[in-house]
């Protein structure tokens, strides 16, 4: 029997017995929010629940509360609830606040206080009538407590003697956005902006509402809307009834809308001549300013700042410090209850790269640590996890262990910049993990990263988590459909980092596609995977992400970091790799974290390997704690992690037919591209430092492409040959390309053995054309397509390198194969290399 079919039919006998999903094409829009029927066994369970819900309150959040319930249980159990208002008559799900439920059942407690935004569930008797009760501090709490009753029944859980409180582990659980006005979002890969076009918030709210339910079923209450390179045209009074639009639309759920400024704006959009926090006349424009915004937002969240960054204006120019700043604005928030995030992304990109000791990694803690104690207590500092820019691994940032005095927020990234860009499957779950539970010695005791940011630690008032999200109008938010599980496990880690990143992603997997255990498991094994997979194949052992750090921060880009004041150094020459970061030799950045944190990195002995090229120089012939050297390291890293991202096709085809088609080939075609990508990716590296260090890869991988046969090596009509800079960004360093309207051929002569084969064309897919490629087998068309995915880039290269793979190809010796490009516009039917492997068993 054919092997395929063996796959198959193990695959088939896998997923018997499972629950089987309403396999209804799916966009993604609904996310994890589907309340996809239940299998009739499964809805048995929720016999008893009432027939009736009633609400005790009259404000918009209990109304869509109450609605919310009505559509979860109709969507599951197929059934409509009856909807009453105040006061029980029947047996029933109350939904109240515990004001609210006094009256009716005033014996009613729970063990332990409820904290804002915690619920607990419970049963009892209101009004005479057995009922099942939901109930809260305040209103957005009894909301929170309808999603985690739903989320029990799309789980199968049990509700049988319900009694379980829940209180969120932080006040602050926030998601920023970075849409621009003009509706493109900064680093935001799924479409255009949910809240802006063309200068003017949106007329249609609706994917605005949508999202706001997403974000309350996670237990999110704030969000930031606008980029935090603010455009100041966001205060101007004309714009202020707009944002009081979008605040309209996401106060029913509870999220409490907040926007980003230019620090600038006293002058720029105010007309003063100064914008000096400590000019009177600068306070008193903000005072105003302000009490018009909560004139026509009552419920208003208050302001990030982004300041003295990567060219935003600051308090620097007056000579002022952050804390002049954000104290000046949070005067005027204050008699609000708004609040001021102050963000710690405060650096010079103009640091001086031959000077050893300069160091971009010290910024925050150098700037923000002098002030702890000096801004006022309705002022969060918003500190980046790590001390650079959201790599694929860095340290936890020094700073978040160093305020005592100071509120704090950290600050995670959803939307995947440096980690894939949502083509790449990464998810973060487990990273923030690390981080979160990375305990500082700040104080006596443990003393975690959840605790110090939450403001266990040094008992401060406020502080928490906020996840940079970036959703579009795609459809399915992320474009994605995987990356929907990184905002949900962002808004789960934030409600309680105590959560397990296997816990998130199955729980995700379920209410996302279905609750098959064997499905559940295969994604989520994808999932958690997939950092450390996407880690392998990009930046090794600390040296952060190798990308283009100057451009799209996307593909690889080694040397981009280097040479110039942006800081992102990785100092790799002929003989080793890492920024020194020690006290003794180094910047002497180790030494911002508390002693035994200090200690620990400040020695290449026992800094651990996935951090050493962050905190030290080495040679490439350095022996790791695994055993391997640096290079070895480096060589097989990429090597098995290509291999792993190609797993992730194999995994994901087990699991055709349990998924609607249109998510399956969704997912599918990101896999097949993230495969070929990794490819790129792993060769780039590879190749680049095999050639810096000129030590060769002792399994012989690095430098040797067995099935390669390298486009410019071809027969060419047309085409001519380029040079690619980098050059380790195409194979061999070189490219064709056709300059010629009606198009160019590549050909060559199979000499292998007769067989079936697979054949991989790669190619350059930018985003300025749409070339079309066809490939013949001695005058027979075996496969044609056009190069119209949009990659960002407008240039051959790592980022525009993509891959098309033709299987089962009947290949003999002298078979003739032939590749034709037409070029358009700027794209000019670019092919990089073609591969051929035999077809896998
Ligand atoms: C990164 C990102 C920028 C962003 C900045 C920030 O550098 O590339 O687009 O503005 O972070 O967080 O402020």
């Amino acid at each position: 029997m054919n092997c395929r079919w063996i796959v198959a039919i193990i695959a088939a006998l896998l997923f018997v017995g499972g629950h089987v999903d309403d396999l209804r094409a799916e966009t993604g829009h609904e996310g994890w929010l589907r309340y996809a029927p239940l299998e009739r066994l499964a809805a048995q369970k929720y016999q008893t629940l009432p027939a009736s819900v009633v609400v005790l309150g009259d404000s918009e959040i209990s109304g869509v509360a109450q609605e919310e319930l009505l559509r979860g249980v109709r969507g599951m159990l197929g059934r409509t609830l009856r909807a009453g208002k105040t006061q029980p008559k029947e047996n029933a799900i109350v939904l109240g606040t515990l004001a609210e439920l006094r009256a009716a059942a005033p014996g009613l407690r729970p063990s332990s206080e409820l904290r804002e935004d915690g619920f607990w569930l419970t049963t009892g008797n209101v009004g005479g009538f057995h009922s099942l009760i939901i109930t809260a501090a305040n209103e957005r709490g009894v909301l929170y407590g309808v999603f985690a009753l739903l989320n029990k029944i799309a789980l199968d859980e049990t509700l049988t003697s319900l009694n379980e409180v829940q209180q969120p582990f932080a006040p602050i659980r926030w998601v920023d956005q970075w849409d621009n006005l003009d509706g493109r979002i900064e680093r935001g890969y799924a479409g255009r902006s949910i809240f802006f076009e063309n200068g003017s918030v949106r007329a249609d709210l609706t994917r605005v509402r949508d999202y706001a339910r997403l974000l309350a079923s996670i237990g999110i209450n704030g969000c930031a809307i606008n980029n935090v390179n603010a455009d100041p045209r966001i205060l101007e009074d004309s714009f202020l009834p707009q944002l009081a639009r979008i605040a309209d639309a996401f106060r029913p759920w509870g999220v409490r809308m907040s926007i980003s400024v230019d620090l600038g704006s006293p002058k720029l959009v105010g007309g003063l001549d100064t914008f000096d926090p400590l000019d009177a006349r600068v306070a008193e424009w903000w005072r105003t300013k302000v009490d018009e915004i909560y004139r026509l937002i009552p419920d208003f969240g208050g302001f990030v700042v982004k300041a003295d960054s990567e060219g935003r204006l600051g308090p620097s120019t007056y000579k002022r410090t952050p804390s002049d700043a954000a104290n000046v604005i949070a005067h005027a928030l204050k008699p609000h209850g708004g609040l001021v995030f102050y963000r710690a992304f405060v650096y010079n990109h103009h640091l001086d790269w031959r000077d050893p000791k300069n160091d971009r990694a010290k910024a925050a803690y150098d700037n923000f640590h002098p002030l702890d104690g000096k801004f006022d207590d309705n002022v969060i500092i918003q500190v980046k996890y790590g001390p650079i820019d959201f790599q694929a691994r860095e340290p936890v940032s020094p700073l978040l262990g160093a305020l005592q005095k100071t509120n704090e927020a950290i600050e995670l990234q959803i939307t995947q910049e440096y980690t894939g860009q949502q083509r790449h499957l990464c998810f973060l779950p487990p990273m923030w993990k690390e981080v979160l539970d990375f305990d500082m010695h700040a104080a006596d005791g443990r003393t975690p990263v959840r605790d110090l940011v939450a403001g266990k630690t040094f008992h401060r008032p406020t502080g928490g988590f906020v996840g940079i999200a970036n959703v579009g109008l795609d459809a399915n938010w992320l474009a994605h459909p995987l990356a929907m599980a990184n905002l949900y496990g962002f808004g789960r880690l934030a409600w309680d980092p105590n959560l397990n990143p296997r816990a998130i992603a199955e729980e995700w997997t379920r209410l996302t596609f279905g609750s098959d255990p064997s499905m559940v498991r295969t994604i989520a094994d994808m999932q958690l995977s997939s950092w450390q997979v996407y880690e392998s194949y990009t930046g090794p052992l600390g040296a952060q992400t190798l990308t283009d750090i100057l451009g799209s921060h996307y593909g690889p880009g080694i040397e981009s970091s280097e040479q110039n004041g942006w800081g992102q150094w990785h100092r790799a020459d002929h003989q080793g790799i890492g920024m020194d970061r020690s006290l003794a030799t180094g910047t002497g950045y180790a030494t911002q974290y508390s002693l035994p944190v200090a200690k620990l990195y400040e020695s290449v002995a026992t800094t651990p390997d996935e951090l050493l090229l962050f905190f030290h120089h080495v040679p490439y012939t350095y022996v790791l704690h695994s055993g391997k050297t640096v290079i070895q390291h480096i060589y097989d890293s990429h090597y098995e992690g290509a291999e792993r991202a190609a797993g992730y096709v194999q995994q994901w085809k087990l699991l055709q037919g349990h998924i609607d088609d249109e998510r399956y080939q969704s997912v599918l075609a990101r896999l097949e591209y993230q495969a070929g990508h990794a490819i790129v990716w792993r060769d780039a590296i590879c190749n680049y430092f095999l050639a810096l260090s000129g030590v060769p890869d002792t399994r012989g991988h690095a430098g040797n492409f067995p099935d390669r046969i390298e486009a410019e090596a071809m027969q060419l009509q047309g085409y001519v040959p380029v040079e690619v800079t980098p050059r380790e960004n195409a194979s061999a360093g070189r490219a064709i390309e056709c300059l010629q309207a009606q198009g160019c051929a590549a050909t060559f002569r199979f000499t292998r053995n007769p067989g079936w084969y697979e054949l991989d064309v790669q190619y350059f897919d930018q985003n300025n054309g749409e070339s079309r490629f066809r490939v013949l087998v001695n005058d027979q068309v075996v496969d044609q397509w056009v190069a119209n995915d949009q990659l960002p880039a407008t240039k051959i290269g790592a980022d525009s390198s993509t891959r098309r793979r033709i299987t089962g190809l009947a290949l003999r010796p002298g078979d003739q194969i032939r590749i034709e490009g037409i070029p358009d516009r700027e794209e000019h039917a670019p092919l990089d290399y073609v591969e051929i492997h035999p077809s896998p068993e």
